[in-house]
């Protein structure tokens, strides 16, 4: 498949298509199987690169691994577990993240674990410091390598007490992955509450775990002896509906996503109704489409759950773009998520970028130098260029800006889309989109 294509823009994108799991959820579930003593079958697996790179990761620690792209069905078999080095885990890891969620049920399983040097898109530091610390209050030894860091638990791993200091998703599912099997109870407070880990929650919990949520965004686990493999249905990936919903107000387009479930995706719908778009909840899925007329400007914060998610950040501001008067944006979950907006303003966007918090919530980046928030005014014409994707999500943008542009752009790099988007081309072909 070449990493570059060809998209000639100007014409709405309608049709209809059908979105399956979510990338951050079937990864994490993935991973959790090795915690069980039994086969795990997980359903509505998205043909994604990540699902590839976790299947080769677990292989490499022994598991066995099979996975139906038709019927969407992955199944893992981890009851012959075995160590793996460092430089096979980099090797396979790639740039994804998933390898430091290993450890707590390798830790587990084997008593040890190794994490190489992590990926994961260039969006800001992505540090994992809550992990460590996370991982070492259980219990668990953390020496330097050279080629990584060894984990190891010579008492075992025993509950603890912790307060995230950042509701961090990959941290609350660090802690969920340990503190299911470690002696005695674990208490989390201000974890993380997306739709993602209250699925990665009834997962383990169908294994054998005792896990409670309380309303003030504290977890309680209670560790148990012993868990079996589990039978799930993801829940479809909200941030690609996000995606191609923006898509379709960017292109004045019509697009019906199947497998779209409105739960997962309110305060989306809210600012998509209050940007001017429109939608129908069906039981298939969700309709959006740009009702005519013009697009309004927006204020827009972006938060972790129930707030506006950050992957729906990138997508959406090409929108913007498109509608009349200022909209502010001010992104509060990464530091460098606008880097992206570079390739709009050669397109012809009016977006500038401040460092300052540019909305009502206080922010760990205010006064830090990065340019964190935005302003796009439009609506502007978007003309083609010749564009390099920068990460997952912007590279999507750019796609949609390409789509949203009158002529032919050439988008390079685009390898980095099948991360996270399922059959890409093969979506953007049925809502008729000219790409060669
Ligand atoms: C997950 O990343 C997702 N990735 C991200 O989606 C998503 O944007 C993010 O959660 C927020 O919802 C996966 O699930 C694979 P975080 P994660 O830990 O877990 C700081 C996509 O495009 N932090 O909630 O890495 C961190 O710097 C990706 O699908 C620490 O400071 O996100 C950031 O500012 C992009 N120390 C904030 O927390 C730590 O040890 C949020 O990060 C960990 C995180």
């Amino acid at each position: 498949m070449t990493d570059s294509i060809r998209v000639t823009g100007g014409a709405p994108l309608t049709g209809e298509i059908r979105v399956r799991g979510a990338k951050n959820f079937v990864s994490k579930a993935m991973v959790a199987a090795l915690l069980g003593s039994t086969p795990s079958t997980l359903r509505n697996v998205p043909d994604i690169r990540d699902v590839g790179v976790v299947s080769a990761l677990l292989r490499l620690h022994g598991a066995d691994v099979n996975y139906d792209v038709e019927s969407g069905e992955l199944t893992i078999d981890p009851t012959a577990l075995t160590k793996a080095d460092a430089a096979n885990i980099a090797e396979h890891a790639g740039s994804s993240r998933i390898p430091i969620l290993l450890c707590g049920p390798l830790l587990h399983r084997l008593g040890e674990a190794v994490i190489p040097d992590l990926g994961g898109c260039r969006i800001g530091d992505r540090p994992i410091d809550f992990h460590l610390e996370i991982l070492q209050r259980f219990g668990a030894v953390v020496t330097e390598h050279p080629d990584g860091l060894h984990l190891s638990a010579p008492n075992g791993l025993r509950g603890i007490k912790y307060r995230l200091s950042y509701p961090s998703v990959g941290a609350t599912e660090q802690l969920l992955l340990t503190a299911v099997m470690a002696e005695g109870i674990t208490r989390l407070d201000n974890a993380a509450v997306e739709p993602e880990i209250k699925d990665l929650i009834d997962t383990l919990q169908k294994m054998g775990a005792i896990i409670s949520v309380d309303t003030d965004r504290s977890v309680t686990i209670e560790g148990v002896g012993r868990m079996h493999g589990y039978d799930h249905t993801a829940l479809t990936d909200r941030i690609e509906v996000g995606s191609w919903a923006s898509a379709a107000l960017a292109t004045g387009g019509d697009i019906m996503v199947l497998g779209a479930q409105q739960r997962h995706m309110g305060m989306f719908l809210n600012v998509f109704r209050k940007v001017g778009g429109e939608f129908d909840v069906v039981p298939e899925g969700i309709r959006f489409y740009h009702p005519g007329g013009e697009l309004h400007s927006i204020a827009l914060q972006t938060d972790v759950h129930p707030g506006f998610m950050t992957d729906w950040q990138q997508p959406l501001v090409v929108a913007l773009t498109q509608a009349k008067g200022l909209s502010i944006v001010h992104e509060t979950v990464y530091e460098k998520r606008f880097g992206f907006t570079d390739a709009l303003v050669a397109m012809g966007a009016h977006v500038q970028l401040f460092r300052e918090c540019l909305g009502d919530k206080e922010c760990r980046f205010g006064q830090l130098n990065f340019k964190h928030s935005a302003v796009i005014s439009g609506p502007t014409p978007l003309t083609a260029t010749e564009i390099t994707v920068p990460d997952l999500r912007g590279g999507f943008s750019h796609l949609i800006a390409a789509l949203a542009a009158t002529g032919t752009s050439t988008v390079h790099g685009i390898g980095i889309i099948d991360r996270g988007y399922e059959d890409f081309r093969g979506k953007l072909a049925a809502l008729g989109a000219t790409v060669e």
